[in-house]
């Protein structure tokens, strides 16, 4: 279902039409933490995105989400089965959390899922780390998963799993009982050639298509995801109907790009404070002539932030009238840190940073404002509404939400989006944006020029255009398409 900006405006509902009455979420990552800081205990609220999207919908459904309990304070609010209800401000659902043990933590997350699968996904290969030894306990800790799902379903529940973390749990619960099971993959699925190196290939195959309905963002993944059980599994596959028939069961399989809430996002950069931007740049000693170009990122080898410091660099060198002129945000937030080649790109992007703020630096000025605090949403709104430019530049990105983020803040419709072809997003943005390659570090710069350089109607008949599949593809309508689907093959 698509809809306007208006009907969006308006739009509140939290339960559409085909929303399941008995819903199970299960994922890695929960949606509510506690934690406790000199004694006090504070809840970490979900900063937008799924877990905000869902939240809506869990209230309405009274439904129970089941995700690791990794907060520090969270086994100290939970009952003995590991159920809290949330919100904690109005209790509406529940939270079932379940606890992992470092070992756990070690190999089933950091281990399988973020140093076997999501390399895989990603076409890093290289960076592939000891799958055999993982995978045990990845086996084992989606075996909890299924379990506590199983303990809340019944024939009439949906139990919806997401991402990479799970893709064995839903053959566990199938074979205990008998709910629609569907999962949405929210990174890529690479071709048979990357997958098959993959000696569990088979089993998560087999646990995959276990759901009924397995759906990813883009029609490419859906191809590939169907070229691998054809050739990894004996299974009979129907393209033009999107199914998979496997061991005498039919799984759908389809492409619904995941969209951000982006009236929130308006609304919540519409609300930025007068001042706020004046301060923000005086802060940061932003003088009141220079333009900004941001970069909103997660520190993963996937996000493209070295190729993107080395496109700047090449801008700075080939453009020394920018110097003083132009100034690049670049907000990064930690990641996965007890993975070493997370931590080898922290350091490489700091140092990078400090590099070329020195090669450049002019009268106290320097190129470059590296942001690691903490940021909040209205800030991180203030920034997307106000920057001249937002720089996405993945090598690898199952969609990519900054660039959609950065769209549905441009309330003004001023700024230009630079967008890697490499990312999901391009899919839906590539016509409006400009596009780069982010190896290509001359045309990189280039494009960063263009963007800089174009005139005020052109970025307003871009940017205008953005809005409109931003806000017709936002998160409500991705959940209606997927709903309905699931509707459907219910039957
Ligand atoms: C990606 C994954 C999510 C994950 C997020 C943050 O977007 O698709 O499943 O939650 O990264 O990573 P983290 O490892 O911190 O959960």
């Amino acid at each position: 279902m698509n809809r306007s900006i208006e009907a969006a405006e308006t739009a509140e509902s939290a339960g559409g039409p085909s929303r399941p009455s008995s819903l199970v979420v299960v994922s890695n990552r929960q949606p509510y933490s506690h934690d406790r800081t000199d004694g006090e205990l504070s809840v970490d609220e979900p900063a937008g995105g799924l877990t905000a999207g869902l939240d809506p919908v869990m209230r309405t459904t009274d439904g129970t989400w089941i995700a690791w309990g990794d907060g520090d304070a969270d086994e100290s609010v939970t009952d003995e089965t590991g159920r809290v209800r949330v919100p904690p401000d109005d209790p509406s659902y529940t939270l079932r959390r379940l606890w992992l043990s470092e070992r756990d933590v070690e190999r089933y997350y950091a281990g399988y899922s973020n140093q076997v699968l999501w390399p895989v996904c990603h076409g890093a290969n290289w960076k592939v780390e000891h799958a055999e030894r993982y995978f045990d306990r990845y086996r084992d800790v989606n075996e909890r998963f299924a379990e506590a799902a199983v303990d809340t379903a019944d024939e009439d529940t949906t139990v919806w799993f997401q991402d990479y973390h799970l893709a064995l749990a839903p053959r566990r619960v199938k074979e205990e009982c008998d709910a629609f099971c569907m999962q949405f993959w929210h990174i890529p699925w690479p071709g048979w050639d990357g997958f098959r190196r993959l000696p569990q290939r088979e089993e998560l195959l087999d646990g995959l298509l276990a759901n009924d309905f397995l759906a990813f963002h883009l029609p490419s993944y859906v191809e590939r995801f169907l070229d691998c059980a054809e050739s990894g599994l004996d299974a009979t596959v129907d393209r033009e109907a999107g199914s998979v028939r496997c061991r005498g069961e039919t799984t759908t399989v389809g492409a619904f790009p995941l969209g951000v809430d982006a009236q929130r996002r308006h609304e919540q950069a519409r609300s930025v404070p007068n001042g706020f931007w004046d301060s923000f740049r005086e802060d940061h000693g932003i003088g009141p002539d220079e333009r900004v170009a941001v970069g909103v990122d997660r520190l993963d080898y996937t996000k493209g932030i070295p190729e993107r410091l080395a496109a700047l660099e090449r801008l700075f060198e080939r453009h020394p009238e920018r110097r003083g002129r132009l100034r690049y945000v670049q907000k990064v937030a930690e990641s996965r840190t007890t993975i070493p080649a997370y931590r080898r790109l922290g350091r490489t992007v700091r140092d990078e940073v400090a590099r070329i703020n020195h090669r450049f630096a002019v009268d106290g000025w320097e190129p470059i404002v590296h942001l690691e605090e903490y940021l909040g949403e209205h800030e991180l709104a203030g920034l997307y509404r106000h920057a001249d430019c937002a720089l996405v530049s993945p090598v690898c990105d199952g969609m990519n939400l900054v660039a959609q983020e950065y769209v549905a803040a441009q309330v003004d419709g001023n700024g230009v989006l630079v967008l890697s072809e490499l990312a999901g997003a391009h899919e839906l943005l590539g016509e409006q944006a400009v596009s780069i390659n982010p190896y290509a570090t001359e045309t990189f710069a280039d494009a960063i020029e263009e963007a800089l350089g174009m005139g005020a109607r052109e970025r307003q008949e871009r940017m205008d255009a953005l809005r409109r599949v931003v806000f017709e593809n936002d998160l409500e309508s991705w959940m209606d398409e997927l709903f309905e689907t699931a509707a459907t093959i219910r039957g």
